[in-house]
C-alpha cells in the first residue's frame, strides 16, 4: 500500500482538532471487546500494535492518532490482514479520553503506551505535548489494578517530564528507578527502530497501578 506523506507535527491546540472522537460500538469493532486491551496513544501509522496485534490475539489494541489520513492508512492494513483485536480512531486524545474511556467495557484495559510523542521544544508550546496531568488523571482512573503505563521518548527533556508527571499519581509505581535499556514489548515502534538504527539513546519508564 502507497505510504501517505503527512505535515510533521499537529498542534492539537487549534480549533479543528477541539473535536469529540466518534465512538464506534466496541462489540462491532472487537471479535471479543471483553479481551484486556492495550491502548497506544499517538500511535502514527500503527505499525507497532498491528504487529502486536497478530502476536497476541488475546488481547485487543486500539490506537489513537491526531492525523485521520495515517488513521486511514492503519484500517487499510488492519482489514488486509483481517485482524479482530485491533482497531484504530482518528481524534485528539487530549480533548475525548473521559468519553472514549468511559465507553470502553468495564475493566478491560491493562496496557497503555506513550511513545515518542511530538516534542514540542519551544516553552511556549509545551502545552502542546501529549502527556499532561489531567490526562494522566483520566488514563489512570480507567486502568486496570496491576495495568502497566510505558513511556518512552529519545528528547531527554521529553520523557523526565512524562517521568515525573506520571511519579505525581498517587496510583502508579514506577518499576525500575533508572530508566529501562529495553522496551517490555517484543515490537518495536517505528520511531524507535529509527533511533535504533542511528545508535541514538531512548529513554524508558514503566509504571505499574498499585
Ligand atoms: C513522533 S510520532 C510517534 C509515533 C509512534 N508512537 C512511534 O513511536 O513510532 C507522535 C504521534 O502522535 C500523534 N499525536 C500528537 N498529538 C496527539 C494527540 N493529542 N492525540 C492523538 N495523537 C496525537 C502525532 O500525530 C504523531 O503521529
Amino acid at each position: 500500500m502507497k505510504r501517505v506523506r503527512v505535515r510533521q507535527h499537529v498542534n492539537p491546540l487549534s480549533k479543528q482538532h477541539l473535536v469529540s472522537i466518534a465512538l464506534p460500538d466496541w462489540s462491532a469493532v472487537y471479535q471479543n471487546p471483553k479481551q484486556p486491551l492495550h491502548l497506544d496513544l499517538g500511535c502514527a501509522r500503527g505499525r507497532f500494535i498491528l504487529q502486536m496485534a497478530k502476536l497476541h490475539p488475546e488481547i485487543n489494541f486500539l490506537g489513537v492518532e491526531i492525523r485521520e489520513t495515517l488513521v486511514k492508512e492503519a484500517l487499510q492494513s488492519r482489514n488486509d490482514l483481517q485482524l479482530t483485536n485491533l482497531h484504530y480512531l482518528p481524534g485528539n486524545i487530549n480533548y475525548s479520553a473521559n468519553e472514549l474511556l468511559f465507553s470502553l467495557p468495564v475493566g478491560v484495559l491493562g496496557w497503555i503506551t506513550v511513545q515518542f510523542p511530538d516534542p514540542w521544544f519551544k516553552n511556549k508550546h509545551i502545552k502542546r505535548r501529549m502527556l499532561q496531568r489531567e490526562l494522566i488523571d483520566s488514563l489512570v482512573e480507567y486502568l486496570s489494578k496491576d495495568g502497566i503505563f510505558f513511556i518512552q521518548s529519545d528528547v531527554l527533556k521529553v520523557a523526565i517530564e512524562m517521568k515525573h508527571h506520571l511519579q505525581e499519581n498517587p496510583y502508579l509505581r514506577l518499576l525500575n528507578q533508572d530508566w529501562s535499556a529495553s522496551s517490555p514489548f517484543a515490537i518495536a515502534t517505528e520511531r524507535e527502530i529509527g533511533v535504533l538504527n542511528k545508535g541514538e539513546l531512548i529513554y524508558r519508564a514503566t509504571f505499574q497501578k498499585q
